[in-house]
């Protein structure tokens, strides 16, 4: 078990396009349960690999809200195929700190991935699930949850942050 720093906003990893996943090997195994350590320790719901300032296709999202049970899906190179309906709930990010907004996603998606072995994933998320898949797979992409807000509300919370960090000099 480790730890991992969580990289935050602004930190230019945040935006990079994470590189798909080739070898299944324990490298990888050793980074997943890394990430759901540091999810778990967070506490948080969801971690992308480049929340940890590594730029590759990897993301944990934990499944235990209905018990209390650790227990997590790990998606390797996932894609979200299709997405249906919208919802507008509240979001945060371990990644963006002091920052929780309403974002629309799709309430029902599909989606494909690989598991920890290489084997193919292929399912239906809905809800909170599927809105913490959303969120997870933006950050694959380069792309934070801030970045779907409306550009007065980004511009609101660059300056609080702003603010936070010179609060901590
Ligand atoms: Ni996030």
């Amino acid at each position: 078990m480790a730890l991992r720093t969580i990289i935050t906003y602004p930190h230019p990893v945040l935006r990079q396009k994470a590189e798909p996943i080739t070898d299944f090997d324990q490298e990888l195994i050793t980074l997943v349960e890394d990430m759901a350590d540091t999810m778990y320790h967070a506490p948080g719901v969801g971690l992308a690999a480049n929340q940890i300032g590594v730029a590759r296709q990897v993301v944990v999202v934990d499944r235990s809200a209905a018990d209390n049970e650790r227990s997590f899906i790990t998606l390797i190179n996932p894609v979200i195929t299709a997405g249906e309906g919208s919802v507008v709930d509240d979001e945060g990010c371990l990644s963006v700190i002091e920052c929780y907004s309403k974002v629309k996603r799709f309430q029902k998606i599909h989606v494909t991935a690989l598991d920890i072995d290489g084997n193919v994933l292929d399912f239906d998320a809905e809800d909170r699930y599927a809105r913490i898949i959303q969120h997870e797979v933006d950050h694959l992409l380069g792309t934070l949850f801030i970045d779907r807000l409306s550009s007065l509300k980004r511009a609101l919370y660059k300056k609080k942050l702003k603010r936070l960090l010179q609060e901590e000099v």
